[in-house]
């Protein structure tokens, strides 16, 4: 299949055992319609002759930043330019850390600091030197950096270990790589993440509102809606097994509380109002998923409302507006990734792009609560994420899956500010 048509692939090969694999990586690169030039290291000219990837690229194969004849006809910044992506395959420890570090000092090197197109990393070593510590050190800036890490796989290594290290398969980074390019405009952040170790939001505070709220009018009746809380308690999971510390603020529902979340039950607007604005102080990401009142009754009668007390009248509730905690969180002057939810029954594109301006968030998700077979106490749901460049929608799917695909799309959405956002929040 001609996926790649005329892509243009700079495929960068460091010294490892895997690069023995990137010749049929090119083949099917080639196959599937893309213009590949390689970039070989010193070190991977051990494992793989330029001349099997000359002849499967059917491109000269460049390994030399000095080389004075290649880089006359095209020179390493004409090669950074040509590149619409760079994929390195395998990317040894050693490549990692010098793509982190930002070294220049061979031809590879300098093509990813010179390169404007997104960097794609098929990273390959021993377990042992996949889980060192300089490696996560080097892939978390590789990740915050907006590097896509694909793999690596977990099986048996050329050294005879078992473990996680082994390099994607070539038929699996193609997909990965079609996968890069389909991206709508304004997208490429969210595919150009995955998982850094310990989960995409290990070591941040997540503090997620949930639930309706409750406003009272007397002791024993209140104005409220129809929030199960499923949403919200489906993103407090996926956030905490995404790594994250998850704070779930919620208002009164019948949900399981997710094992590893710290709970704080609210009642009001004004409770949940009070309460975010004191988990927020060293939040990371603060998400908005509860369906709070926006009016409350003006007093709350300390004793129950008789029948009698309405008179000829009838009985008249003066209304007053709540905070709008969300707002309140986006304003605060340090103030984490703010996301907000909308439920709309109309225009609610529309809508939404309005809450998000005048709330002042980073992104919303909107929900159509106008359909009964989402939103609104379902166990599935189907939601649009807006945010300022783009948005995407995720088709109707349980509210369990959903949330994990929220969670990863704002992981990759926000990998830059979340890796500044209050670094004492990050587990050492
Ligand atoms: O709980 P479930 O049954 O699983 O249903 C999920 C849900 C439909 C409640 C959820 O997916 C959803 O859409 N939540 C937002 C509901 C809502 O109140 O939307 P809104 O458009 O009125 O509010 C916009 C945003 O402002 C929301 O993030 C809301 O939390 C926030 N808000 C609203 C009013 C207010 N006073 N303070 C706020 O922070």
């Amino acid at each position: 299949m001609i996926q790649l048509q005329n892509r243009r692939i700079l495929v960068g090969i460091s010294g490892g055992i895997a690069a023995y694999k990137t010749p049929q990586l090119v083949r099917l690169l080639r196959q599937a319609g893309a213009d590949v030039i390689v970039v070989m290291t010193a070190n991977a000219a051990r494992f793989v002759t330029a001349t099997t990837l000359q002849a499967v690229s059917g491109r000269p194969v460049r390994n030399d930043l000095w080389d004075p004849a290649a880089e006359a006809q095209m020179g390493h910044i004409e090669l950074a330019r040509w590149a619409e992506l760079v994929l390195i395959a395998p990317a040894t420890a050693d490549r990692l850390a010098r793509i982190a570090g930002g070294l220049a000092d061979d031809l590879l090197g300098a093509v990813c600091l010179a390169t404007r197109a997104p960097i794609a990393v098929a990273p390959a070593m021993n377990q042992v030197m996949w889980e060192a510590a300089p490696t996560r050190r080097n892939l978390a800036t590789l990740v915050a950096d907006g590097i896509a890490v694909i793999g690596p796989e977990s099986g048996d290594q050329a050294c005879g270990e078992v473990g996680p290290g082994r390099m994607t398969e070539p038929e699996s980074l193609l997909e990965a790589v079609v996968g890069l390019f389909e991206v709508p405009p304004g997208l490429s952040e969210l595919r150009a993440v995955t998982t850094p170790p310990g989960g995409s939001l290990s070591g941040r505070h997540v503090v997620i509102t949930a639930g309706p709220t409750r406003e009272a009018i007397d002791p024993v009746r209140y104005i409220s809606n129809h929030s199960s809380g499923k949403q919200g308690y489906a993103i407090a999971a996926a956030a905490i097994a995404a790594g994250a510390r998850v704070t779930l603020i919620s208002g009164p529902v019948s949900e399981p509380v997710p094992a590893g979340a710290a709970l704080i039950p609210v009642e009001s607007a004004r409770d949940m109002h009070a309460a975010c604005l004191e988990a927020a102080g060293d939040c990371d990401l603060f998400i908005a998923v509860a369906a709070v009142a926006d009016y409350r009754p003006k007093t709350a009668a300390d004793r129950k409302i008789k029948k009698s007390d309405a008179g000829d009248v009838g009985l008249h509730l003066d209304l007053v507006e709540n905070p709008d905690i969300v707002a309140s969180v986006a304003a605060l002057p340090r103030r984490p990734i703010v996301v907000g939810f909308a439920a709309e029954t109309h225009d609610a594109m529309k809508h939404a792009r309005a809450k998000l301006t005048r709330k002042g968030l980073d992104a919303i998700i909107v929900n159509d609560v106008s359909r009964t077979d989402i939103g609104f106490g379902s166990d599935s749901n189907a939601v649009t994420l807006i945010w300022a460049e783009g948005e995407l929608t995720l088709e109707k799917q349980s509210k369990a899956s959903l949330a994990s695909e929220i969670i990863d799309r704002l992981a990759a959405l926000f990998v830059r500010q979340l890796a500044h956002t209050n670094p004492e929040n990050v587990a050492h």
